[in-house]
């Protein structure tokens, strides 16, 4: 039997007051799939992946993740069930050491947010994931740095780390290179390409040098609706593309 897509939304339907930000949405990510999810500013990407993540309610519609349906679950629970995202706006606990950060995902995704008895096999299994990601991350050297005094590029890279540390299967990751140079971007790239090897991505990004280096598929939103979906050579070929950006970016 073949396994139910990673990722489904259909009739995807978001308002803000009277403002419909979301606009009967469908998409589908197959397992495994690497998808950007593109489009100009203010598209509703963001949005997309509130109502993916449980961090926004549709308005109507419906998200499964791995063909069960996520309506209306709380963010952690969407966590448990194997999906995590980053944001847009770098998020770390600044006042914990790199490791610490590290830890408290692996740990946070192994249950013990919810209780103090486990068993001492568990931690080492902790200890040894949370070893693996900072290796991993290539911040072994700054294990015991504070996030807070990380350079941003670091910063992003812990994030990411944070978000691998739950050990999801499905990864959303909202604009991860935004505010890198071109070389920090492209070292970055590599690093999420190959640290999420064998997972689902649905990946919102401007630069198209990440788009093209990281996407199988190409999800175009605007003014939120998905206008053209498909692989990058289709989707550049596009005429409703080409008019949406005046063939100026993809
Ligand atoms: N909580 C909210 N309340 C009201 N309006 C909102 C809210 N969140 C987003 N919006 C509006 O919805 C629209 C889409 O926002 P969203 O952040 O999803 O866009 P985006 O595609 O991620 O843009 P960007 O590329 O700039 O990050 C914008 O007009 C924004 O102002
Ligand atoms: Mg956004």
């Amino acid at each position: 039997m073949t396994p139910p897509p990673a990722l489904t939304l259909q009739a995807l339907h978001k308002r803000f007051g009277s403002t419909e930000v979301v606009c009967g949405l469908d998409l589908c990510v197959q397992a495994g799939e690497r998808v950007a999810l593109i489009g100009p500013n203010g598209a509703g990407k963001s949005t997309v992946f509130n109502l993916i993540s449980g961090h926004a309610r549709p308005s109507a519609g419906t998200v499964e993740l791995h063909g069960r349906s996520i309506h209306g679950m709380k963010p952690f629970a969407i966590a448990r069930l194997g999906l995590a995202r980053s944001f847009q706006i770098s998020k770390v606990f600044p006042q914990l050491s790199v490791y610490e950060n590290l830890r408290c995902s692996v740990l946070w995704s192994l249950g013990y947010g919810y209780s103090f008895v486990r068993l001492v096999g568990s931690l080492r299994d902790a200890t040894a994931r949370t070893d693996t990601l900072i290796e991993g991350l290539g911040l072994a050297a700054q294990a015991q740095t504070l996030a807070a005094h990380l350079p941003y590029a670091q910063q992003r890279a812990l994030e990411l780390g944070i978000t691998l540390g739950s050990g999801a299967d499905v990864l959303l990751l909202d604009e991860p290179t935004a505010g890198m140079n071109r070389s920090e971007a492209a070292h970055f790239t590599a690093l999420i390409r190959r640290l999420t090897e064998g997972k689902t991505l649905l990946l919102v990004e401007h630069d198209m040098a990440v788009v093209a280096d990281l996407a199988d598929k190409i999800a175009v939103l605007v003014q939120g609706r998905i206008i053209a979906f498909g692989t990058p050579q289709a989707v550049r070929a596009d005429p409703a593309v080409q008019a949406a950006y005046l063939g100026a970016v993809v």
